[in-house]
């Protein structure tokens, strides 16, 4: 959730308080002034321009780390051992077990951030040898082998790509969308065509569509919150407040001042937002399911099959419809409950597929609600120099 979202959900909020204290209207602006983490955004603006003089892995990588990725994890690691070569791994303690059982949208992160990588590459004349997998692939769960490795070398031909402009734009926009402004099937066309990774794109624009969609993403959300092991682990990634968020630059980011101040009134706990019975539980799904009534169409990634590579190619496409669509002005928010592999999910799972006519060997990995929306704050980061593996 961003602090945008919380804001403007502060009358909603009150219902959780029940009555309790409550911040005065237009009250701490001060306060929220001095909450803002400013350390957990900094890698936005600390991506390093392409100076001559810098290692380009570390331009590239102050980039990628910019990705999105499921639950803002961040499970990337790299080693920069090898002269001019990246190699990536997965932080196997960054996984969603429940959410995730197989690895797979941690994979398509991974895609995202390799995505990000190849486009700075580019930008500052470097050809980019990507190898997925260099030691094979790992199932049923990624494992301590490497990802990816890419050797980097000066390339004066190499052309520029001009999604390489949006990357500090990108957000994942979770907040309500302006349900008075349509997105033109133009502009969703021109979202679909910047995938060049193999993979199929679709998506849903028509009226009664979107409405039956509405209805099977809210209902894949409860079942998520309804089943007490996927929802616990979505409740333990989250960081409260401006001290949990700089401590943890990851995990689902709760500030601004009206949760600020919930937290500190202890009116907002993790053991009651697992219990469906405690009133902060009930009061809050109408909030976090109202963003997704305000969906103004979708747009669908599938692969023929689900090898890791097929997982990457779909993270790679995924972020550079995200960058077009922000270049659009678009909003984009993925909704992956319904695609996700844990037992309570299957019938939301199995609907989801017959309603985007997905064939039986194919495999929908992404899907997300488009729409116009306000340009929300970026989501915490660990820099980059965190992320590098020492030997
Ligand atoms: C594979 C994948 C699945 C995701 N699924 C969801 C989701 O179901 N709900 C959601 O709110 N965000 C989802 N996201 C978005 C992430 O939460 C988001 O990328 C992350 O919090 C970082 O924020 P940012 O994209 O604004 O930088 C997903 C992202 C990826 C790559």
């Amino acid at each position: 959730m961003t602090f945008k979202a919380v804001e403007s959900g502060r009358r909603n909020f009150l219902k959780i308080l029940g009555g309790g204290v409550i911040l005065a209207a237009g009250a701490g602006s001060l306060f929220a002034l001095t909450r803002t983490p400013t350390k957990a955004i900094e890698p936005w603006k600390l991506a390093l321009g392409p100076d001559a003089n810098a290692d380009p892995r570390h331009i590239i990588l102050s980039h990628a780390i910019l990705a999105p990725n499921p639950h803002n994890r961040q499970p990337w690691v790299v080693d920069l051992g090898t002269e001019g070569e990246i190699t990536l791994y997965c932080d196997l303690d960054k996984r969603l077990p429940h959410t995730d059982p197989y690895d797979r949208q941690i994979t398509i992160g991974l895609g995202c951030f390799l995505e990000l990588a190849m486009l700075t590459a580019k930008e500052i004349g470097m050809n980019a040898d990507l190898q997925l997998f260099p030691e094979g692939e790992n199932f049923p769960r990624l494992d301590r082998k490497p990802v990816a490795r890419i050797k980097l070398t000066k390339d004066a031909t190499v052309k520029p790509d001009p999604l390489f402009a949006q990357i500090l734009e990108r957000r994942s926009n979770k907040d309500a969308f302006d349900t008075s402004q349509s997105v033109q099937e133009l502009d969703t066309l021109s979202i679909l065509a910047v995938a060049k990774n193999n993979v199929a794109t679709g998506s849903i624009t028509e009226k009664t569509n979107i409405e039956s969609m509405r209805k099977l993403t809210r209902e894949a959300l409860l079942v998520e919150m309804h089943t007490y092991r996927t929802n616990k682990e979505s409740i333990d990634l989250m960081r409260m407040g401006k001290s949990e968020i700089e401590a943890s630059p990851d995990g689902i980011d709760m500030g601004g001042v009206f949760l600020e101040t919930l937290g500190l009134l202890g009116q907002l706990n993790r053991d009651d937002l697992v219990n469906p019975e405690s009133s902060a539980f009930k009061n809050g799904i109408p909030i976090i399911l109202e963003p997704l009534e305000t969906a103004m169409g979708y747009v669908f990634i599938k692969t023929d099959g689900n090898t890791r590579a097929d997982q990457i190619a779909a993270g790679r496409d995924y972020v550079r419809m995200n960058l077009k669509a922000t270049e659009l002005g678009i909003s984009m928010h993925p909704l992956s409950q319904a695609l996700q592999e844990y037992e309570e999910i299957a019938p939301q799972f199995e609907e989801i597929r017959n309603k985007l006519k997905i064939a039986p060997q194919e495999t929908l990995q992404m899907f997300a609600r488009i729409g116009y929306g306000e340009k929300p704050n970026p989501s915490p980061r660990w820099n980059y120099e965190a992320k590098i593996r020492s030997s």
